[in-house]
Formats: C-alpha cells, structure tokens, sequence
C-alpha cells in the first residue's frame, strides 16, 4: 500500500525566572539564549526540533535560565504566544527586523511554565510556507545566506541586551543555522559573550559564495582559513566551529568521527584542533512525548510489565499501513528522512530477503524522490507485505514505533539519531550500523549480551549489503525465539535516556566557556 501525506509538519514549560547570578557558576543559574531554526512542537523536519525543544525544559532543571531564539517562519510565528515587541534592529543590508517576545505553546503533561521565546518577526526572509530551507521544487532558497546571516544577528543584538529586561550571559548555537552567531558577537561592540555551539549534523555546512561577504556585516578580515573561508567559499558551519569557545556534538563516538577525514566533511583538521574545546554529549528522549504508558497517540499504552496493548498496536498498524494482519510476522519499520545519510539502499537491497523470510516492511518518509519511488516499487511487488506513506506525519510516527517490532536505522552516518531511541523505548529492536550515536545506545544481541541480558538490538558493522543482509536474517531468527526476543525487548525498554545527565553535560560546558573568552584572536 502506498500513501501520500503532507510534507512537513508543524507539532514544553518558562523556567522559574532566577537571573540573578551574574557570576553564572555552577550552584548559581546561568543565562542563556538558545539559537535553532526549528523547534518541537512548532516546525521539524527532524530530530533537531526535538532536541531544541527538549532542551529548554530539561536545562531549567539543571539550573539554566533559558530562552530560545527562532527565526519568524509561519509555523513558529502562528504558534508563538502572547507575543509582544521587544525591540529591533537593522541587518547589515538595510532590512528591518522586529524582535517579538512570546511563549512557546506548553506540551501536554510536561511540568513547568512556558518556555519564553524571541522571534524574528522579517516577513521578507521568513513569511514563506512549506519546509524551512527550500522551496517547493526542494532548491534552497536563494537568499538562505541572508534568512540565516539574521538569526547569526538576532542572537548577537539579544546578547547585548535588545531586551532592557534580560539579556543572557551566553549564547548557544544549533547547527550552522545559527552558525554566524559567534562571529557576529566577536565583531561587534560589548563585553564577550561566550557562544557554545553544538553540531547535529556535519553534512549540512550552510556554505555560500564569496560574493556575499558584503551582504554578511562582517569584516573582510573574517574570510581567511582562520575564519569561515572554507576552499574559497563562505561556510557557517566553520564559522561557528571556529569562533565559539566550546563545540559540543550528540554522540561520543560523533565527536571522535568528525575528527577523522572519512566524516569530517572537510573540517577534521579544524576540529581535531579544537578537540580539547569539544565533547559528544548523548541526545536524550523527552518522554513527556515519548512514553509507551502515557502516549495519546498509539492504538493501546503499554509498559515493559503490560505489554499486551502492544500487540493491539501492531494489529492496528497492520490494517492502517494495508499490511496481512499477522500477528507472528516481524514487522520491520522505518521512520526517516529519506536520504543518502540513512542508509535506505541497504534496506531496498534486503527488502526480498526479508518478504521471504516471513517478515513485513512498512517505510514513512519523504525526501529523495529516487528512494520514495524505489519503496514505491517494492510496495506494488509486495502487496500485503511491504507499504509506504510518503510524507511528515507525527502521529503516524508514534503509531509506528508503538506497533513495530523492529525499527531499522542503517545509516551511513549519524550523528546521535532518535529514532532507536524511541525505537528502544517502545519495544521495537533497533537495528542498526554501528556508526555514530547508534554505536552508542544499542547492543548488539550476540551469545554473550543474551546470555548476560544487556543485549538490546541487532547492530551490523561495515556498510554494506552483504552485512545489512546477515543482520535482517538475525533479526528474523531471534524473533523465532520468543523469550529471547521478549528478554532483550525488555532490556531495552528498560534503558534510560532522559536528559537529566545530557542537561547536566551541557551545565558543565556552558560553566567551563563563561570564564574562556581568551581564546579568539582578536
Ligand atoms: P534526523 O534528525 O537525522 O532526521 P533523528 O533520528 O535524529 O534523525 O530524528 C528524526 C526525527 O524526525 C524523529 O523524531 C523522527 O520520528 C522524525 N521523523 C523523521 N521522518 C519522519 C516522518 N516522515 N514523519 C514523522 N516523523 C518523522
Ligand atoms: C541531526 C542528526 C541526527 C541527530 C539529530 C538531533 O539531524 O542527523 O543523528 O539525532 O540531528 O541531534
């Protein structure tokens, strides 16, 4: 069965207000101004929502004054509550930008009150519907140099007090988005403002022609390989690697693969000579929103003690996805972008192999038309076995993991990625390559890890299909024994991703770059 459904969709709580610490050590709050282009619930394209929503949340427990900084897209503006004006400013082209002070709509069951967000309210970057970097025919837009040059802007003007009611004492970046915000505050008047930048994904560098030096607001002097030139071009990524005074990243073993050329992307030998500034703090789950037990999305909760709503969501899945209603068939799913990070030729190549061995495939994503085409075929070569929804679709998300019995994420590269995780936490065994944040969070089912419990999926090495294969057929054979499998489900149900550790990770970055504003030349 193959389905069509909208492309990308629009989906936590204001600290206690404790600003008063200047000094911003640990024991004391610190103030700082969170910097994303999309954020949960309001607009994601993928997991770097989740995260920036999360984050908030999990940092005002940890003793961090937070607020987020958002550039004016539709789904953010129209989401944004009681927003006021709290000021402006004028981008180095001459463009007006109102800044708008809101609350961020609460999540239903998260504790605390809103999250208080700034807003570039500059309809001529922003006012453009649809997906956040490109457009309809998917070609980023023209002027993403300018559209992201202004949120690098709104964090600095922020910083140095736009706001006559707050202002933070550090700013920290997501992804090269927010990639000029460093640079714009080390070439601007004022005290320093430490700037933490964290990396979600090398891939996407926000690289531009060096035509638009003038159009930045920066000095020529920044275009030099100690800066963000990169191979004669302008790059935000290098950018913000290269003037924040910490990098972090979402996975340990991400922050030792960019360091290498194989996942560089071409900036290994910038990072390795930061690395003493960088650290790989793991993604955690907000389980507010991903909870088997409490989720309001799934056909039946369910809990590692009651796991019969399980399979009443599989058996829901099945008839909404268009697969055989069999309950003994392992249903494997994919919940992703669909790009050439994920890995998703592996899983064509295995699609045959897994029919026959009596399993099932359901796929929702969007993205590469090749890859929605390809599912597309194997869909009509499999009627009742393999389906695919091609489209952004939340709830079906949650639906997904609830009924699925094996949640493949193969990727070439990743990061950290979310979808094992919420995989894990909602008894589907993660099967994956052992790159990135997915080395980090499953272990693989091996002789040793059943016997010793500790196993929690199946975890394939070299990228290739030969070894994805191998991987599939151990899936299915682990499934044909049902206390092994229900054993190493258990296990990872039972796993804990929750941010207090990765918020408290973050509070030792930001404590360690308040006093380190030494380090840039000037
Ligand atoms: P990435 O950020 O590289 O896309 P992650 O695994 O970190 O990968 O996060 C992906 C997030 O996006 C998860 O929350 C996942 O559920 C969600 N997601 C991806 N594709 C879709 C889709 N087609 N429909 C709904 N949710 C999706
Ligand atoms: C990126 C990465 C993904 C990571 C996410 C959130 O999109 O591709 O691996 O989980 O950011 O950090």
């Amino acid at each position: 069965m193959i389905e069509r459904s909208p492309h990308c969709q629009a989906t936590p709580s204001l600290p206690p207000q404790r600003a008063d610490d200047a000094l911003g050590r640990p024991g004391g709050d610190i103030r700082l101004l969170q910097v994303s282009a999309e954020i949960y619930p309001l607009l994601k394209t993928g997991g770097l929502a989740d995260i920036a929503g999360a984050l908030p949340a999990a940092l005002a427990t940890a003793g961090c004054d937070t607020r987020v900084l958002l550039p004016g897209l539709p789904a953010i503006r129209d989401g944004l509550r009681d927003a006021q004006a709290v000021g402006q400013f004028s981008l180095p082209w001459g463009e007006p930008v109102r800044v708008l002070r809101g609350k961020l709509p609460a999540v239903p069951g998260a504790a605390g009150s809103p999250v208080l967000a700034y807003l570039l309210d500059a309809p001529g970057l922003y006012d453009r519907p649809g997906n956040p970097y490109e457009d309809a025919q998917r070609r980023p837009y023209a002027d993403n140099h300018r559209r992201f040059a202004a949120l690098g802007w709104g964090a600095a003007h922020v910083a140095r007090g736009l706001d006559p009611s707050w202002a933070p004492q550090l700013v920290h970046g997501h992804d090269w988005h927010a990639g000029l915000a460093a640079a714009c505050l080390k070439f601007t008047a004022g005290p320093p403002v430490p700037v933490v930048f964290t990396v979600h994904n090398l891939a996407y560098q926000g690289i531009f022609s060096a035509d638009v030096l003038g159009e930045l607001g920066l000095p020529v002097s920044a275009f030099q390989i100690d800066g963000l030139e990169f191979h004669g071009q302008i790059s935000f990524m290098k950018a913000g690697l290269f003037y924040a005074s910490k990098i972090t990243t979402v996975s340990p073993t991400y922050a030792r693969e960019i360091q290498t050329p194989e996942q560089g992307f071409g900036l290994d030998g910038l990072l390795r000579s930061r690395r003493n500034d960088l650290s790989g703090i793991l993604n955690a789950v907000d389980t507010t929103i991903w909870n088997p037990a409490t989720d309001p999305l799934i056909a039946r909760t369910y809990s590692v003690e009651q796991m019969t709503g399980k399979a009443r969501c599989k058996a829901a899945l099945q008839t909404e996805a268009g697969l055989q209603p069999h309950k003994d068939a392992p249903l494997f799913t994919v919940v992703s972008r669909l790009t050439e990070q994920k890995g998703l030729n592996l899983v064509l190549a295995g699609i045959d192999d897994l029919v026959q061995g009596g399993g099932q495939l359901l796929v929702l994503g969007s993205g590469d038309h090749a890859l929605e085409t390809a599912f597309g075929h194997a869909a009509q070569r499999h009627p009742g076995a393999v389906a695919l929804r091609v489209g952004y679709d939340e709830a079906y998300a949650h639906r997904i993991f609830a009924g699925s019995d094996v949640t493949l994420v193969p990727s070439r590269f990743e990061p950290c990625g979310l979808t094992q995780l919420y995989g894990l936490l909602y008894g589907s065994l993660p099967l994956v390559r052992a790159v990135g944040g997915l080395a980090d969070t499953v272990v693989d089912a091996d002789l040793a890890t059943l016997d010793d419990h500790t196993a929690t999926g199946i975890v394939f090495a070299s990228f290739s299909e030969a070894d994805y294969r191998h991987a599939v057929r151990r899936a299915l054979a682990l499934y044909r024994q049902p206390r092994a499998w229900a054993r190493v489900r258990q296990t990872g149900m039972q796993q804990n991703f929750s941010w207090a550790q990765a918020a408290r990770h973050y509070r030792a970055v930001y404590a360690a770059a308040l006093p380190d504003l030494s380090r840039i030349p000037t």
